[in-house]
């Protein structure tokens, strides 16, 4: 299989881990380090639903935790028959680690696929050269 179709197939095999008990509403993601790790994320809600975690979020919390900061391609899954569109916090997220030019695939059920970039998605952010 070729690396992006197996990163695809990754962050589809998450949407089944997904803590979704409020929203029914499962999303998963794939993010690949530099070096080729990938790090599978699900969103993971709360009874107080502010605390939801997104699984883009999670992803990149858990591979920065393990001490990866440099990336080369996220996958964001839905079930739903169109791609997914990353939240605002999430782009954020993806500014603060990831260059403008890093490509981010979000793709649905009906295997349409949206290409795009994280400066794409979050053009004009805020990072550390406004501190
Ligand atoms: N969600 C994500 O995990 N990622 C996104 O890009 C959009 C929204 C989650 C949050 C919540 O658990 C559910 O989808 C519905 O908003």
């Amino acid at each position: 299989m070729k690396a992006k179709a197996e990163w695809i197939e990754i962050a589809r095999l998450a949407l089944d881990k997904a803590y979704v008990p409020y929203s029914h509403f499962p999303v998963g993601a794939c993010l690949v380090t530099e070096d080729g790790a990938t790090y599978q994320g699900i969103n993971i809600e709360n009874a107080s639903f502010g605390l939801t975690n997104c699984a883009e979020r999670t992803a990149f919390f858990k591979a920065v935790s393990e001490g990866n900061r440099k990336f080369q391609h996220l996958v964001v899954a839905g079930h739903t028959p169109a791609p997914i569109s990353p939240c605002g916090a999430c782009r954020q997220v993806m500014a603060e680690f990831c260059s403008p030019e890093m490509p981010v695939t979000l793709v649905g059920d009906e295997g349409v696929m949206k290409e795009t970039t994280v400066g794409e998605l979050l053009p004009y952010s805020f990072t550390d050269k406004d501190l």
